[in-house]
């Protein structure tokens, strides 16, 4: 059974108020497109293709019809509603009848990956079919963030949440990948000091059982939490000038569909007719000729 992915765009979006009064976070632009376009991009470059989309009850009708059910870039969506931002852990017990058993990744709706390594990673993890890997970054000051710590060999010693002491600069992802067990170790986790299902104590409970992997994304690659004004500019800008350097869209969704061949080049040069007006029309309708190999998509799993 392939794993199914999992996208979470729900939240409160605080950080970002009044941008994020009426509108929820990933529906707000990176550059040129909504913002969960790229962690569905992400999903569909590791060969994803059944996704569920979890929101709040007022936004989930907006992502609905944004993105309908996933068959104009190749891909099977449903949706489902978190009726109160009650932890990142909750996720995996919302999903787990769509689940059905099988494995899962999940993304943040608002952490965007860019470059070629992610996607790369993210099917080498899929491949272990047992236990969870989390996907871990080097950043600065991982005060804000799930915090890993490894041995020289790579082995996991320890996670923590946004620990004062940190004692790595090692940050964890908004993207992990979990097998089949995830719903019950999620639904047997109890809500912390904040009053949340924690992702960090599911990863723990998998660390617990000696199944927890840890990826290190390559020096080079990005990413970006964008739930904060500069995040989300700075998120913004770096998307601009890698599009304008390369001549490609990174989360053009049809492209995608196109290069892993789930859709016909006639469909997303169709749907780029649909809206000639902008820029992400004109590509799809002049979609480049280029395999998607420099974005590290197209192989199969
Ligand atoms: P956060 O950025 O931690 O929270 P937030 O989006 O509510 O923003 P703020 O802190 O500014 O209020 O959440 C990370 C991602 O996970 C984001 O995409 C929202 C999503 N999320 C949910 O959908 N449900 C939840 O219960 C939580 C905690 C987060």
């Amino acid at each position: 059974m392939s794993a199914r992915g999992i996208i979470l765009a729900g939240g409160r979006g605080t950080r970002l108020y009044p941008a994020t009064a009426v509108v929820s976070k990933q529906l707000l632009p990176v550059y040129d497109t909504p913002m969960v376009f790229h962690p569905l991009a992400l999903l569909m470059r590791a060969g994803i293709r059944e996704a569920l989309l979890i929101s709040t009850p007022e936004a989930l009708p907006l992502f609905r019809m944004l993105l309908g059910d996933g068959e104009r870039f190749g891909m099977r969506l449903a949706y489902a509603e978190q009726d109160a931002p009650r932890g990142i852990a909750e996720a995996l017990i919302i999903a787990e009848p769509f689940l059905a058993g099988r494995g899962s990744v999940l993304v943040l709706g608002d952490n965007l990956f860019i470059g070629n390594a992610t996607p790369k990673l993210l099917r080498r993890a899929l491949l272990r079919r047992s236990g969870a890997s989390v996907f871990a970054v080097e950043v600065d000051d991982p005060r804000s963030f799930g915090v890993v710590n490894l041995d020289v060999s790579g082995r996991v010693l320890g996670l923590e949440e946004k620990p004062a002491l940190p004692r790595s600069n090692l940050a964890v992802t908004g993207l992990y990948v979990y097998d089949g067990d995830a719903p019950a170790l999620a639904r047997a986790l109890a809500p912390s000091a904040r009053g949340e299902l924690e992702i960090t104590d599911l990863n723990r409970a998998y660390l617990g059982r000696g199944a927890l992997a840890v990826e290190r994304l390559p020096i080079g690659e990005h990413w970006y939490d964008t739930g904060t004004p500069d995040s989300l500019l700075a998120a913004s800008i770096l998307v601009r000038r890698i599009e304008e350097n390369t001549g490609r869209k990174l989360a053009c969704l049809e492209a995608i569909a196109c290069e892993q061949g789930w859709i016909s080049r006639a469909a997303a040069q169709a749907a780029g007719r649909a809206s000639p007006g902008s820029p992400y029309g004109r590509y799809l309708q002049t979609l480049p000729e280029l395999p998607g190999l420099e974005l590290g998509v197209g192989a199969g799993r």
